[in-house]
Parts: structure tokens; C-alpha cells; sequence
């Protein structure tokens, strides 16, 4: 009987929440629904007493099947789920725009992602603590990794596919699936890339996840391997609490701008002004905070919109300055991304999942970390962000992160895919992606209108610092190397892209320049513009992810990771958003 009545309850207060009705006040606003603001969403509706509205700009994607799909992600890149923003013209890359791919659905960039799981390694977390980050360390940060994780083990046939791992490096009982795809090409061509990456001194990893990621691996994926479907941060962290009364799901919803309270000292949110689909712009009120994922390339553009900037930006766009902060969309890295293409003669009637992580002395055999010189890299990067972040600053920052690679971090990544990983088929072709993964280059993202619906001016400044290009060279030379050996020569026909005719075998370093100038995509890992760091440094958000200035306004999402990580973002992203909501509980 009693369980009857409840069965009423929760029916009608699931009817409640999915429908519109709107509170006159919640506890807590979130924009935007990826995996940092889903998580957060999912922790702080735990308590019933406390309300939570959540803005998502895109809709309902759980039943589109470019996103269910565990193959052949790129198909959803282009369609009406993917923002599809286009950066500047990058003025140390050939001139040229590039595209940035990020997603626009309940679940966010997870819907059209990769998949990838891949954590960062250990001394890259530690490193958030050391530049006055307070209670971030990797093991600060490992307990959320494992609380996300519902790891599904590896069945036999995909242990004998290569398949490894070690089981303490995963977690069981959270929300987030991670396993491997049914579709792993079995038979001896893992042996064959292990063994070739072996003579050429890189050893195997067992498992990536557990802070050190060097070697060769196959790696996971957010995937539910029972299903047969893509885990995005949807259907781990939303489908299973969509009944909960207290949380309001607004879809098709913009954030505009966060609405202030008339009061002196620091900025205090009252609410976030939204524009529903039919066009109604109306303001949702808080009693509590507003919390930003929207994500790399929005959360700072709403900051701005809300007036919290470098004065000299907001004066252009009319907008009335709320916190001086210049720091607010600065200090954007991303990795340059390029490929290999090889035709082949056999098929590959499988995905496969294969990764290679390298440190400097892995693929740049003149390294000699004397020749940075960090000083000049500093002054380089300031002079292009007008001073807003200090060369004495970043000359800091640089330290610290030359020193991870001269510890050893892997500052290189080189994945393959076969045709059948891009939707394409089992035969054709073999291609390897590449890239660095720490640059030093840093960029913006800046909104050029007041306009919200206004796409903000994306500048990931490739290539700024010229060993960037060195780097990324070497990297590519390691990766050929690779394809040159005897037993990867034979699986192939020829390399189809960029080809000998474009980049011959002898290339000049002015050939490579200008390969890698010319045919450089972004590798879509944006991360910094809303850094966790102390505010001399150049930090928009303190180390309990607060907006300096304000009183009740955080950013939790990519933005505020202050260096690249070695790892692909969204497993930390997941694991920063459990650690806020964490924090944020601490205060309730
Ligand atoms: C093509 C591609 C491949 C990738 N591959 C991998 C991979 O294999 N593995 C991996 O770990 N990572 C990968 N990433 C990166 C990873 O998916 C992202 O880093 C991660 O999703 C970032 O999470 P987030 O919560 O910070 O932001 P997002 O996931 O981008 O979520 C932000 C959300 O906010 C919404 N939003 C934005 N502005 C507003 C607004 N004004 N009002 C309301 N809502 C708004 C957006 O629609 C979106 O839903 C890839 C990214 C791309 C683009
Ligand atoms: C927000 O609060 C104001 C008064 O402070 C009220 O007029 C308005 O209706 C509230 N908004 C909503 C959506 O309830
Ligand atoms: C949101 O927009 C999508 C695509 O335009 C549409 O299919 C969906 O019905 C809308 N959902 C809501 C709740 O308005
Ligand atoms: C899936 O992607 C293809 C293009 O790759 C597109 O034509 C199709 O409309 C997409 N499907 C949905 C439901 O968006
Ligand atoms: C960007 O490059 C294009 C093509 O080279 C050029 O037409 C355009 O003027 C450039 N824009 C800026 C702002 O430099
Ligand atoms: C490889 O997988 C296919 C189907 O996925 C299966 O038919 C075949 O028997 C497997 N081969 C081996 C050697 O396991
Ligand atoms: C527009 O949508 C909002 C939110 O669903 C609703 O409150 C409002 O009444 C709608 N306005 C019009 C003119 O339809
Ligand atoms: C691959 O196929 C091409 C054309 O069919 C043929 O010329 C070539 O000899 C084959 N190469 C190998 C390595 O089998
Ligand atoms: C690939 O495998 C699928 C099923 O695993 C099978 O149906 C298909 O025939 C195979 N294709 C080739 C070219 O071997
Ligand atoms: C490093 O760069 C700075 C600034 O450009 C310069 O003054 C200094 O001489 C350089 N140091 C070395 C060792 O080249
Ligand atoms: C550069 O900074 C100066 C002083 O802070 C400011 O006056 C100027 O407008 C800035 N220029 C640009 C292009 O932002
Ligand atoms: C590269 O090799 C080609 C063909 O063997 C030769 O013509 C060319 O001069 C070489 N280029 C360099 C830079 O050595
Ligand atoms: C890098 O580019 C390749 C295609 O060239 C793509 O398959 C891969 O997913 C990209 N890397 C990331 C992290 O998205």
C-alpha cells in the first residue's frame, strides 16, 4: 500500500518536473547541460529540499542515432547538434580558420565526443595545487574519478583482442559507464602495432587511467557495453534522476546574462536572464548561486555579457562593467591536430581503440630542455594578449609547466583509427591523429557583440610560440617513423594523405613547417579561459571554482582547468564537476 501511494507521488511529481511550471525562485541555477553541469545537477538535486534549474541551449538528443551510436562519431559533426563555431584566422598557422566542433544537446560536447576515456597524468593535477590552488592534487582529485566510474569489465573476446587494465584504477558504482566497444577488431594487428611500438622503446601501459599515462595502450570509452550504446552525460547523469521534483530541465533555452542585485561589495547574482524557443526572453530568479558550464568557448562569453571583463572589451559593446576582471576568457589552450592517411589492401573489420602516449625524450631525440627559453615564450604570448595576462605571470606558469615535461609527462599523442572507426567501412584505409598535448601558445575567447545569440571570436593562437611547431613536428616525424617500419610498411599501400608529392620522405624543416601550418586542425580539447588560478596570476575562478569579485557565481567546466592535461578532457571534467558539488554541499 505504502509503496503504491509512493508510486502515485513520484508519477505525479515526475509529471511536475517535465513539465514547465516554474519556480518562483530556485537554489541554484546551472547553464548549460554538459558533463559538468549535469553532474553538478545530478549531486545537488541528492537533497529534495534544494532546487535546481538547469538552462541547456540544444534539446533532446537521447534518441538521434549519430549520438547512440558507438561508431562513426564524426557523423554528428556538422548537424544541428553541433554549435559549429569557426575560430579567427590564425595568423601563425597559414591565415586560415578552423573549425570547433562542440555540442549543443542535453549532455553537451559528450553527445558528438569521441568517447575517449583517458584521464590526466598524476603530476599535471598536482601541478593546479602548486601555482596556490589549495585542496587540488591528483589524490585530491582520484576518490571523484572513481565515484563517476561504472566501469564494465572486458569480456574474454575483447581481453584476446589486447585488452588491459587494472582494476584498482577503476571505479564501480557511479553514474558514468566506461567500458570497450563490442566492435574491437580482434585477430593479430594489436600484436603487430604493441610489438612495433615496443622496438621503438615505447613500453605497454596497462591501464592509462591510474596517473601515468605513458606508452602504448587500448584505451576505454564512455560507451554502456550491455546496450551497445554511447554514454554521454545525459543518459549517466540525467535519465536515471529525471523524475527528481526538485530539478527543472529548461531545454531549447538560452542563458543570456546573469542578472545582478542592486548591492554594494561583490557582485551578487539575483538570477540568469533566458531566451525560451518561442523567442520570450524572461529572467529565472536564485536564491543561492548560479553556476557556469557552458563550456570552454560560452562560459566565459557569458561572463562578459554579464559584464564581468576586461573594461576595455565591454566599453565597445555598451555593457556596463560589473568586476574589472581582464583575466575572464584569456589563457586558452588548445593541441593542433593532424593526421596520417594509408591505403591498404586488407580489411580491418573492427574499430580499434589504440593510443600511443609519448614524453619528450620519446619522440624529440634534440631535446635539450635548456633551449626553452621561457622568458622569451612569456613575452611573446603577453604582447599578443595585450598584457592582460603579465609575461612575469606566465613566465611562472611556463616553469611550471616545463618542468612536467622535463619530469617526464607525455607531451605527445599519436591514436589510430581504421575506416570502420569513422563510419566508413571495414577496408580502405589506416590513419593516425597526432598531437601536443601541452603548448605553450595560449589564446581567447572574447565575445565581439552584446548581442548573446552572437558567436563569440575564437583565437586558439596555434602555433604562436614557435616550439609548439617544433614539437609538433617531431611528432609527426615519430609517427611516420612508426608507419616506416617494416612490419607497418607491409600492411600498407601508400600514404594517401598528405602523400610523398606534398611531404616527401626527406622533407625540409621548411616543408614540415608548412605542412603542419597549412593542414592543422584543432584538436577540440579548449580548456583556461576561466582558469583556476590566484587572480595575480592571471585566474578568473579561486580554488573553490568562485568568480573572483562576486559572491555567488562559479564556473564548473573545461574553462577552468589552468594547464592541458595529457588525457582527453571530459573524464576530468566529470571528476572536477563531483569534487564542486562537493564543495558546493559543504555550504548548504
Ligand atoms: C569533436 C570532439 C571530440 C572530442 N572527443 C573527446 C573524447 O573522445 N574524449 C574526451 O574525453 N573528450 C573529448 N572531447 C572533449 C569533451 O567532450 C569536452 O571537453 C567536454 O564535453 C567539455 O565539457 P563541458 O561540460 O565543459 O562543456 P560541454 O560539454 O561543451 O557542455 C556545455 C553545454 O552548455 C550549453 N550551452 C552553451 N552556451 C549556452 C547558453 N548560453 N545557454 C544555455 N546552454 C548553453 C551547450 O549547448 C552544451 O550543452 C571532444 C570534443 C569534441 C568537440
Ligand atoms: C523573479 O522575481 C521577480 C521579483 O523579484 C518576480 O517578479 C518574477 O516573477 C520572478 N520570476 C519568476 C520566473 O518567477
Ligand atoms: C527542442 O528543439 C528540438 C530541435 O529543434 C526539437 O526537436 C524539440 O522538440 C525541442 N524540445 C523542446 C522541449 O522544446
Ligand atoms: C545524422 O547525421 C547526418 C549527417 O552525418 C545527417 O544527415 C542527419 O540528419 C543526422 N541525423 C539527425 C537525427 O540529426
Ligand atoms: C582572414 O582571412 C581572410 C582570408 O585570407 C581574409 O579575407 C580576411 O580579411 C581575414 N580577416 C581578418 C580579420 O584578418
Ligand atoms: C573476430 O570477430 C568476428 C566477429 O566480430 C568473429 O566472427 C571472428 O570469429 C573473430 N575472430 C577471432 C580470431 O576471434
Ligand atoms: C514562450 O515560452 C515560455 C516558456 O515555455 C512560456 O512561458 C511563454 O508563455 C511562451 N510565450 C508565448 C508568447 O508563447
Ligand atoms: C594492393 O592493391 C593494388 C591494386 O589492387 C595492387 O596493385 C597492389 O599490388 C596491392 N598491394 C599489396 C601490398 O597487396
Ligand atoms: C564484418 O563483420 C560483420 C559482423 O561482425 C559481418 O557481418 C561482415 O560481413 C564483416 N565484413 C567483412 C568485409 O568481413
Ligand atoms: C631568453 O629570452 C629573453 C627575452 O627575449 C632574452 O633576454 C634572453 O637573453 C634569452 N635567454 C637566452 C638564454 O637566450
Ligand atoms: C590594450 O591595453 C591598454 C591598456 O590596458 C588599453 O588601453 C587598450 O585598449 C588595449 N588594447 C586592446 C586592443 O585591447
Ligand atoms: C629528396 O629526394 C628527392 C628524390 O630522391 C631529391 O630529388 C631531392 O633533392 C631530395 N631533397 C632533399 C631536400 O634532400
Ligand atoms: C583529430 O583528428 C582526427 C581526424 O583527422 C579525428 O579522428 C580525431 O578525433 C581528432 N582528435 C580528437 C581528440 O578529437
Amino acid at each position: 500500500m505504502l509503496y503504491k501511494i509512493w508510486l502515485i507521488f513520484f508519477f505525479v511529481s515526475a509529471t511536475v518536473s517535465s513539465s514547465s511550471a516554474w519556480l518562483d525562485e530556485y537554489d541554484f541555477i546551472i547553464v548549460g547541460g554538459g558533463p559538468a553541469g549535469l553532474t553538478v545537477a545530478n549531486r545537488l538535486s541528492e537533497l529534495p529540499h534544494i532546487t535546481v534549474a538547469l538552462i541547456e541551449a540544444g534539446g533532446d538528443a537521447s534518441t538521434n542515432p549519430n549520438v547512440t551510436s558507438v561508431d562513426g562519431f564524426t557523423t554528428a559533426l556538422g548537424t544541428s547538434i553541433d554549435w559549429q563555431y569557426t575560430s579567427t584566422n590564425q595568423s601563425h598557422a597559414a591565415g586560415q580558420t578552423i573549425a570547433y566542433h562542440s555540442g549543443k544537446a542535453l549532455g553537451g560536447t559528450t553527445t558528438i565526443n569521441g568517447m575517449t576515456y583517458v584521464r590526466a597524468e598524476k603530476s599535471q593535477i598536482d601541478s593546479w595545487g602548486e601555482i596556490g590552488n589549495p585542496g587540488w592534487s591528483w589524490d585530491d582529485l582520484f576518490p571523484y574519478y572513481l565515484k563517476s566510474e561504472d566501469f564494465t569489465y572486458p569480456t574474454s573476446a575483447q581481453l584476446s583482442s589486447g585488452v588491459s587494465y587494472v582494476p584498482d584504477d577503476h571505479g564501480e558504482s557511479g553514474p558514468l559507464k566506461v567500458g570497450y566497444p563490442y566492435g574491437l577488431l580482434n585477430g593479430s594487428f594489436h600484436t603487430i602495432v604493441e610489438d612495433t611500438w615496443e622496438a621503438l622503446d615505447l613500453p605497454h601501459n596497462e591501464d592509462v587511467n591510474g596517473g601515468s599515462v605513458r606508452g602504448f595502450t587500448i584505451w576505454q570509452s564512455t560507451l554502456d557495453m550491455v546496450a551497445n550504446i554511447r554514454e554521454d552525460a545525459a543518459r549517466a547523469y540525467y535519465h536515471p534522476i529525471q523524475g527528481r521534483p526538485n530539478l527543472h530541465i529548461f531545454l531549447n533555452t538560452s542563458a543570456n546574462r546573469i542578472v545582478w542585485k542592486k548591492m554594494g561589495g561583490l557582485a551578487t547574482a539575483a538570477g540568469v536572464e533566458i531566451t525560451s524557443s518561442n523567442g520570450t526572453v524572461s529572467v529565472l530568479n536564485c536564491s543561492r548561486e548560479v553556476i557556469l558550464s557552458a563550456g570552454s568557448l560560452r562560459s566565459p562569453a557569458i561572463l562578459e555579457l554579464s559584464g564581468v571583463e576586461n573594461p576595455s572589451i565591454l566599453e565597445k559593446y555598451g555593457i556596463e562593467v560589473k568586476v574589472d576582471l581582464p583575466s575572464v576568457g584569456e589563457n586558452l589552450q588548445d593541441q593542433p591536430n593532424l593526421s596520417f592517411v594509408y591505403s591498404t589492401n586488407s580489411t580491418f573489420n573492427g574499430s580499434i581503440v589504440y593510443v600511443a602516449y609519448g614524453a619528450m625524450s620519446d619522440f624529440f631525440s634534440s631535446w635539450n630542455s635548456s633551449n626553452l627559453n621561457t622568458t622569451s615564450y612569456a613575452e611573446i604570448v603577453a604582447a599578443a594578449n595585450n598584457n592582460t595576462v603579465s609575461a612575469e605571470s606566465l613566465e611562472y606558469l611556463f616553469n611550471i609547466q616545463l618542468n612536467l615535461l622535463k619530469s617526464g609527462v607525455p607531451n605527445a599523442e599519436t591514436v589510430m583509427e581504421t575506416s570502420l572507426n569513422l563510419g566508413l567501412g571495414p577496408s580502405g584505409f589506416l590513419l593516425s591523429a597526432f598531437w601536443l598535448l601541452m603548448p605553450f601558445s595560449r589564446g581567447s575567447v572574447h565575445i565581439n557583440s552584446a548581442d548573446p545569440e552572437a558567436y563569440p571570436s575564437i583565437n586558439p593562437n596555434f602555433f604562436l610560440v614557435d616550439f609548439d611547431l617544433d614539437v609538433q613536428i617531431a611528432i609527426a616525424k615519430w609517427t611516420r617513423k612508426f608507419w616506416g617500419t617494416e612490419s607497418m610498411k607491409s600492411l600498407i599501400t601508400a600514404e594517401i594523405s598528405p602523400g610523398y608529392d606534398i611531404l616527401p620522405q626527406n622533407a625540409t624543416d621548411y616543408q614540415w613547417a608548412t605542412w603542419v601550418k597549412t593542414a592543422v586542425t584543432a584538436n577540440s580539447h579548449p580548456l583556461g579561459t576561466c582558469a583556476m588560478m590566484p587572480k595575480e596570476l592571471g585566474g578568473v575562478v579561486d580554488e573553490k571554482l568562485k568568480v573572483y569579485g562576486t559572491a555567488n557565481v562559479r564556473v564548473v567546466d573545461a574553462s577552468v582547468m589552468p594547464f592541458q592535461v595529457s588525457g582527453h578532457l571530459s573524464s576530468t571534467v566529470y571528476a572536477i564537476a563531483e569534487k564542486a558539488a562537493d564543495m558546493i554541499k559543504e555550504t548548504l
